[in-house]
């Protein structure tokens, strides 16, 4: 594993300042492999050496993965200036920095989101190229019939010529649907129905690949997975 500074080993495990820690070391409150550590630029490998801070030995994970079950009312998104994002919500013991959403679901749809710092998985989700399966409950303002059905099977043109994939979609009841895409273009469920004239009135984000939203989860809680279940649950099909 990459060597990196030990100042910034400590303030990305234990989401403290840079500032905090550089004194930290210099009071000789860091230990390295056993022996007191005053040099903040010290090169460590998290993997091999044994770091601790103020007496804790700093348990080491490259990266966090967190499934969250995303309330309504909440940005996807890693910070904001006034509204609370999906990050803030993560609990202090699995927060890290750099932490961001795996792709976005819009401020009132509601549902499974992942939440990671490891950016190559991100991106590996969310491509375009892996055509990840992700599976919606839509509520809509008027009743789903079979030609709509067929439409979405065959891929709609959104409102701006933008043509989509073909998608599923199940009845529930009258207005309600299950709708599987395998893109995630911008507001996508809702310009898809935009054109067939129905408005989405609820959406709720269930599954991404054989990955499904606890039952157990409440909305607005996280739980936290090793990359493992999470890619073979969605990228190893
Ligand atoms: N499609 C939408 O329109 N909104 C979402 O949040 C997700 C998919």
């Amino acid at each position: 594993m990459k060597k990196q500074r030990l100042d910034k080993f400590i303030s990305n495990q234990l989401i403290l300042s840079r500032s905090v820690v550089r004194t930290g070391i210099h009071r000789g409150q860091a230990t390295v492999n056993g022996t007191v550590q005053r040099d903040i630029a010290f090169a460590v490998d998290a993997s091999n050496d044994e770091i601790s801070y103020n007496g804790e030995k700093i348990g080491f994970k490259e990266y966090v993965y967190i499934l969250m079950n995303k309330p309504a009312g909440v940005l996807s998104a890693a910070t904001d200036k006034s509204r609370k994002t999906v990050v803030d919500l993560v609990p202090e013991h699995i927060k890290r920095q750099n932490l961001a959403p795996v792709g976005r679901l819009d401020k009132d749809t509601t549902g499974l989101l992942l939440i990671t710092d490891d950016g190559v998985f991100a991106h590996n989700c969310i491509s375009p190229k892996k055509a990840i399966s992700k599976s919606y409950i839509a509520t809509l303002d008027g009743d789903i019939n079979d030609d709509i059905i067929t439409r979405f099977k065959e891929g709609v043109i959104l409102a701006d010529g933008t043509p989509c994939r073909p998608a599923t979609l199940q009845r529930i009841s009258q207005n309600v649907a299950r709708i599987i895409i395998t893109e995630g273009k911008y507001h996508q469920i809702k310009r898809m129905f935009g054109t067939v004239s129905l408005g989405v009135n609820a959406l709720h984000r269930e599954a991404i690949g054989k990955l499904y939203l606890p039952e157990s989860l409440k909305s607005g809680e996280c739980i936290e997975m090793t990359k493992e279940e999470l890619e073979s649950a969605i990228l190893h099909k």
